[in-house]
């Protein structure tokens, strides 16, 4: 029979990753501690805005018209305990108030909370991001707190998902990593995982360790792709080139690739910056500080994008900002996505009214979470209503929306003409052959 899952913590990854698995045809039971959540999600609702989170939602979660009623929600550790063969662990590991190391609280409440409960065979799986080490940690921890510890193994399964792209990534990824311990915990993943597999993910199966660093590995190449093109946009605005042209000629190398070679004013969001300060400070611990040197100049060369961009700003409207009009264009760390989190674009309007000038924010998606981070920004309705009277337009997170928008119209509702595109997402010449003085990061001015 195929086995039981259970999901806890529904957040962006749990929530997916309980939807995709009874998309899979399992057997789903997901848990969260916050009952406003678990009743929303029962209601086939979401918390956040994720594409087409809730259209899966809707074909699985019991009680829905027309849905397959494999997928049910709770607040209880002792239904899901009972119910579960393989229990995945889908909580939060935020940075730590005030360090660079990461907060395992979440994870460790769920291990204390779930393992006493645990009277039947079952297979605990491991998907947070975690430093490197946790997984042996909490294993010997399991095993101290199970009635049934025998018959109790762990897994660490991280996971790759991009919001934006959670469903998709979840039902059709890039590569499966398991660390494991045993050949049944293996098999039991195998068997979750066999639509996936059969279409063409590549299974890896590793130790506890590897497991656990593939992520964080991940994550710091890709931080460390971005820092590196924004480096080369400070290099090509220091001598004159064109830091899109730049990217899109070493991406033509494929053992460089195209993709992530997108300058702008750097990544934000609720993995990256943490991730990569989490693993210097793990990587501290572990005498191995000097090898992820390096990390620290990502996290550098990330945080100086958005200090050049207020910089930029200010130049744009002569030289002080106080009283001037700034229209943002765009909120969210990324587009297609509700997700404030370490947002640049939410950091450069934040200074800029710090600053004196008079901000006004729109984004397609963000602008609850925008509001509730930073009440003190004025927020617009529409890019249009944002850009009424402005001294200035910044555009911040590349949303569709943005690059549709008709520049003569806008010209017309703004007091001076002047756009920035912090993620260089924009067409120059449109924008120019419509009267406005467009300047991108790391592109020449004309
Ligand atoms: C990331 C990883 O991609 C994902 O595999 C992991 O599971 C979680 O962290 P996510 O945080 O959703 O996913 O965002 P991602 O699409 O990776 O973008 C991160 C940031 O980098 C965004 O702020 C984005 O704007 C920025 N970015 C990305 C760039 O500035 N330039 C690029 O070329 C690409």
């Amino acid at each position: 029979m195929a086995p039981k899952l259970t999901v806890i913590g529904t957040g962006y990854l749990g929530a997916t990753h309980a939807a995709a698995m009874a998309e899979l045809g399992f057997e789903v039971l997901g848990l969260d501690i916050v009952p406003e959540k678990v009743e929303l999600l029962s209601r086939g609702r979401v918390p956040m805005y994720e594409p087409g989170l809730e259209e899966l939602l809707g074909r699985h979660v019991a009680g829905l018209e027309g849905a397959s009623g494999r997928l049910r929600f709770t607040t209880s550790y002792e239904e899901v305990a009972e119910f579960g063969d393989v229990h995945f662990v889908c909580v939060n590991t935020p940075q730590k108030q005030g360090e660079y190391g990461c907060d395992m609280s979440y994870v460790d409440s769920v291990v204390e909370s779930l393992a006493p409960l645990l009277r039947r065979p079952a297979l605990v799986v491991g998907k947070s991001t975690v430093p490197v080490g946790s997984a042996a940690r909490l294993d010997a921890r399991i095993r101290e707190l199970a009635p049934a510890a025998e018959e109790i193994e762990l897994a660490w399964n991280p996971e790759f998902l991009r919001e934006g792209f959670a469903v998709r990534d979840t039902l059709h990824p890039d590569r499966i990593v398991v660390g494991v311990e045993s050949e049944r915990a293996e098999r039991t993943l195998r068997e979750v995982y066999a639509t996936p597999v059969s279409e063409g993910s590549p299974f890896v199966v590793t130790d506890f360790p590897t497991a656990e660093l593939v992520k964080t590995a991940a994550n710091s190449f890709l931080a460390t792709k971005v820092s590196f093109i924004n480096a080369m946009a400070e290099v090509c605005e220091a001598a004159g080139g064109d830091v899109v042209k730049l990217a899109e000629a070493i991406g033509h190398d494929d053992r460089i690739g195209a993709k992530f070679l997108r300058a702008g004013i750097g990544f934000g969001g609720g993995c990256l910056p943490k991730d990569i300060r989490a693993f210097m400070a793990r990587a501290g611990e572990l005498g191995a500080d000097q090898a992820l040197t390096f990390l620290r100049e990502v996290d550098s060369i990330n945080m100086r994008r958005r200090g050049h961009m207020v910089e930029l700003t200010r130049d744009a409207v002569g030289g002080a900002l106080l009283g001037k009009r700034i229209a943002v264009l765009g909120a969210t760390f990324k587009p297609d996505s509700d997700d404030v989190r370490d947002s640049p674009a939410l950091n450069v309007a934040g200074q800029l009214h710090l600053q004196g000038a008079q901000v006004t924010v729109y984004d397609p998606k963000g602008m609850e979470n925008a509001r509730a981070l930073f009440p003190t920004l004025s927020y617009a309705d529409s890019a249009s209503e944002a850009v009424r009277g402005a001294d200035v337009v910044l555009h911040l997170t590349e949303w569709r929306e943005f690059r549709e928008l008709d520049p003569t119209e806008l010209g017309e509702a703004v007091a001076v003409p002047h756009i920035l595109d912090g993620r260089n997402a924009l067409d120059p010449q449109l924008w120019r052959k419509a009267g406005w003085t467009f300047r991108a990061l790391g592109r020449p001015t004309a």
